[in-house]
């Protein structure tokens, strides 16, 4: 069966049950949702008729949604994680609850016009009950009678999870089987889909389930949320007025499972940009199992099929998001384009391929996705002019980068950020790096690090290890903007000697040392806060030149240390108010930045006063 096949079978069967079938919505979550950067599954875009709001297509929806998920992307390169995936699903808003999705779920994967699986392959799980809400008798109980209707008589697992005779249902606990989409909102227990992958290795009998996903033997195809609950800022579990159904099934895993691929990699959505990356870097991608090769511990050739995965991996998301819209930058969702573009390059190297070469892999992905995702084809321009804008731009540095890297025998956090800061190395690069080469990274050293240089934003340094929030980014990055407004506006009140002795912002205030003798009076404070919120009324642009060091340093100010600095800074200008050499990022247009309001004005040290400010 073909990808192309599957989605229209899932949309059909679906359909044929009275839903409405929907396009897939923008990787970019709606203005509103700044839960996450990404859309990461099929039920993110109907939050709002999950919440009880009227969907225009009625109580029933059903979609194929691209998604992305960068929370597992140091698992990709293994047979089932991947940071851009499809995912069909199905949706009761207050409809049909557990019997229909389990009876449908059944039907949809083992009936003969369907998917054919075999329902002897077939394993489920199901909420076991913790927290207060009690385990999910109901999604037991229409399992075991879903199951005898096809001949089964199946029994239920113990705390223990073992397979043993007739057992097929597993209950277990809210790490598996309790789903949410991020911190709040709908959510509930559910019921997952595992399809034995490997029948040919022997009766099951004895084995403990969570062994058996781990080896690859049973893969998850489908998860069946029941959504009874939306969890509140405050922790708590709110029961919903009505309850609905969220199902997702994954296209990549599906399609290996029903061709018999143990690995999604395997199929056709990822073979022929396999043969392109071997025509460019001249290296076989090679055609052996997971296991012949892990048994034969040929480790070199499973690195290298892991670079490959991992390069069709990252390009494929990448252009899936600049077709959405999403540029490289150093902040929030631009800040994940830009990290994955950059691992995709310096894996490249590693093969050998000279060429750029992510344009060349873009356009296997579109020609494999553009029938079912037209804005690929519509967008391809822009898709292969970011690409190729920075794979041009890291390439420069990455070379350096690596030369510097390689002298290193331990890594501080300052390094780390000397790396980031010069050479362009996202954080997470270099911690891979220092991984590959057995040293220890302090993730939170390098935080205090990020943190004490205070020109990047929490989402583009160390909180990116956490998967930083939009909103968070999108108002340190205003915060920053105003930090320049500020000391400009020192520097005009208080006279030109006065420069920066430290800043420090977080989403909710900024805070900036500088020099003056003594404590400011509320005439004085009250002039720079005017003086800052008049250059935002004037609504100036702010605007960026890159240029090299020695010609930047003649005309701005320097935030820090320049021999942090690469050859080529960033200049940030706004009017002909401020001007400094920063690595960014900022906001376009000062208007963005609503009111400017001192809070408290302090002695950081001797001859340092402290200001804390905010935007209202
Ligand atoms: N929201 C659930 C998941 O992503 C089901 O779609 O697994």
């Amino acid at each position: 069966m073909t990808a192309q096949e599957l989605r229209e079978k899932y949309l059909d069967f679906f359909k044929s049950k009275g839903h409405t079938v929907i396009p897939s919505a923008s990787l970019v979550p709606r203005e509103t949702d700044t839960s996450t950067l990404f859309t990461t599954a099929g039920m993110h875009p109907l939050v709002p008729y999950l919440l009880g709001e009227e969907h225009p297509g009625g109580r029933r929806v059903t979609s194929v949604q691209k998604c992305v998920r960068t929370g597992d992307i140091d698992d990709v390169g293994d047979n089932r994680h991947l940071t851009f995936f499809e995912m069909m699903g199905n949706w009761s808003f207050g409809d049909y609850f557990k019997k229909e999705a389990i009876e449908w779920s059944f039907e949809f994967l083992t009936g003969k016009e369907w998917l054919g699986l075999d329902p002897n392959r077939l394993y489920v799980t199901t909420f076991k009950g913790e927290n207060g809400i009690p385990r999910d008798e109901t999604a037991i109980e229409v399992w075991k009678e879903t199951f005898a209707k096809a001949g089964m008589d199946v029994a239920i697992a113990g705390e223990n999870e073992i397979i043993k005779d007739k057992v097929r249902i597993i209950p277990l606990g809210t790490e598996d089987n309790f789903w949410i989409a991020g911190a709040t909102g709908p959510c509930g227990g559910d019921t997952e889909m595992f399809y034995d992958t490997r029948p040919e290795d022997g009766p099951m009998d004895g084995k403990k389930f969570g062994d058996l996903v781990d080896s690859f033997r049973l893969i998850e195809i489908w998860n069946d949320v029941f959504m009874e609950f939306n969890k509140t800022i405050d922790g708590k579990y709110e029961k919903l007025v009505k309850p609905n159904v969220d199902t997702g099934m994954g296209v990549e895993r599906t399609l290996a499972v029903l061709n018999g691929k143990e690995n999604v990699f395997e199929t056709e959505l990822f073979q022929p940009i396999f043969r392109k990356i071997e025509e460019l870097s001249k290296i076989e991608y090679g055609d052996k199992s997971d296991d012949e090769y892990v048994k034969a511990d040929q480790q070199c050739w499973v690195d290298t099929r892991k670079q490959f995965r991992i390069i069709a991996d990252h390009i494929k998301a990448a252009t899936f998001m600049i077709a959405d819209g999403v540029a490289p930058l150093n902040v929030g969702r631009g800040y994940v384009l830009r990290r994955i573009i950059r691992r995709a390059v310096r894996y490249g190297k590693l093969i050998g391929i000279e060429k750029n070469f992510t344009k060349e892999i873009a356009k296997v992905v579109i020609s494999l996705h553009k029938d079912f995702y037209a804005e690929l084809e519509n967008n391809e321009n822009i898709i292969f002019e970011e690409l190729e804008k920075e794979e041009g731009k890291f390439k420069n540095t990455l070379e350096k980068g690596l030369k510097e890297f390689s002298k290193l025998s331990s890594i501080t956090a300052a390094e780390a950020f000397n790396l980031y800061q010069s050479y362009g190395f996202p954080l997470e690069m270099t911690a891979e790096l220092a991984k590959e080469k057995g040293m220890e990274v302090d993730k939170e050293e390098f935080e205090t690090e990020f943190k004490k240089h205070q020109d990047l934003s929490r989402t583009a340094s160390a909180g990116a290890f956490k998967g930083g929030l939009q909103s968070t980014g999108e108002m340190e990055m205003k915060y920053h903007t105003a930090t320049h407004l500020l000391l400009a506006a020192l520097r005009e009140i208080l006279g030109p000697e006065t420069y920066q002795k430290g800043s420090n912002i977080t989403a909710e205030r900024l805070r900036f040392d500088f020099n003056y003798p003594e404590k400011l009076n509320p005439e004085q404070l009250e002039k720079i806060e005017d003086l800052v919120n008049q250059k935002i009324q004037e609504g100036i642009s702010v605007e960026m030149t890159e240029m090299p060091k020695s010609e930047a340093l003649k005309m701005a100010k320097v935030s820090f240390d320049p021999a942090k600095y690469g050859d080529i800074v960033k200049v940030y200008k706004i009017g002909d108010f401020s001007i400094e050499l920063c690595g960014g990022p900022h906001v376009q247009n000062l208007s963005e930045l609503g009111r400017f309001k001192i809070k408290k004005e302090e002695a950081s040290s001797a001859g340092v006063r402290r200001i804390k400010a905010v935007l209202e």
